[in-house]
């Protein structure tokens, strides 16, 4: 079998999971191709190379985080410029999110709706709960953990996904509607990107602007940054910023700079999640654990390390 696995990540999570199903889908005897959507954003129409491959492929994957309950606005528009195709297409989705809340599972309603009028079979959902990029930073322990939780579920969905069995998502009550209200947050996200800033700390690497994905971030005849309106709110800016030299508008402070190591440390930090959610992780590290250990794998190294994210 073909795989297509076409995604967006804002600051390397949903990469690696995409990196990990790419790695599963090999193991299990197929092949797998990876594509980073981030040309995407910006493009009128899709450009013919992708949309051959999407034309080609047998199994087509389509990965994002959730952005308040909501696929990012690049997947939005991915979807809409696919053409509706005259043969089903069998599709998987899966996402990354800070938390475990079921909530979370309302934001691909409005992907799968599009998808499914393009006539892309989706059958399959997976979510993975991958570190936060803005709130609050989880300790290295907990990046750790979840990355290992997803590394061991993530060839079980493989192995669903590959012999046929459907998996999808549970909704929550009036989802809908609540994910309709929550996509405020794309036209706010647009408009607090406007209020972005630089600090002294700045050096000029001009990284910024080199990685935004939507071209958002420009630099003046004077050299300084200028920030735009076409904030995605994915804050690879601010995350991977070598001097945490970015202030992120009305949000900065919930910004969470520097990227997660993922690997075990050597000393614990000894912090809790987060004491509202503490039951959610709870439950959700149990369930995988509880599958993982019932079921058996067809991926083999959940040591995975996967090739770094800019
Ligand atoms: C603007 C924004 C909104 C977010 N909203 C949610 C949310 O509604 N629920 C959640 O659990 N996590 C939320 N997150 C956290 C991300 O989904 C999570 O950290 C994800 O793994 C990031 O993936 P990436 O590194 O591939 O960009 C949000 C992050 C951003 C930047």
């Amino acid at each position: 079998m073909n795989v297509l696995i076409c995604y967006f990540s804002g600051t390397g999570n949903t990469h690696r999971v995409a990196q990990r199903f790419a790695e599963c889908f090999v193991a299990a005897g197929h092949q797998a191709e990876m594509l980073r959507l981030d040309e995407t954003a910006t493009e009128k129409s899709l450009p013919d190379n992708l949309l051959q491959k999407i034309q080609q492929c047998d199994l087509l994957g389509i990965g994002y985080p959730v952005y308040a309950f909501n696929a990012p606005p690049i997947l939005l528009h991915f979807a809409k410029k696919l053409p509706k195709i005259t043969q089903k297409k069998h599709t998987f989705l899966f996402n990354t999110s800070g938390e475990p809340l079921k909530l979370n599972n309302i934001s691909s309603l409005k992907l799968s709706g599009m998808l499914r009028r393009r006539r892309f079979d989706v059958t399959n959902e997976y979510h993975y709960c991958m570190p936060y990029n803005i709130l609050f930073r989880h300790s290295d322990e907990m990046a750790h953990k979840m990355w290992q939780t997803a590394c061991n579920l993530i060839p079980l969905d493989t192995a669903q996904i590959v012999n046929g069995e459907k998996h999808l998502l549970k909704r929550v009550f009036a989802g809908g509607a609540l994910a309709w209200a929550m996509r405020c947050e794309q036209w706010g996200g647009r408009l607090n990107g406007r209020m972005y800033r630089v600090s002294k700390e700045c050096i000029n690497c001009y990284k910024c602007v080199n990685d935004c994905p939507t071209h958002n971030i420009t630099v003046n005849k004077k050299g300084k940054l200028h920030f735009g309106g076409k904030c995605l709110m994915c804050m690879r800016c601010a995350h991977l910023c070598p001097k945490n030299a970015i202030k992120i508008g009305l949000f900065n402070k919930w910004k969470v700079n520097g990227a997660y190591s993922f690997d075990e440390p050597t000393t614990k930090s000894g912090q809790r999640y987060n004491k509202m959610l503490t039951k959610a992780y709870d439950r959700y590290f149990e369930e995988a654990q509880r599958r993982t250990s019932s079921l058996r794998q067809v991926g083999d190294n959940p040591n995975t390390k996967p090739t770094a994210f800019n």
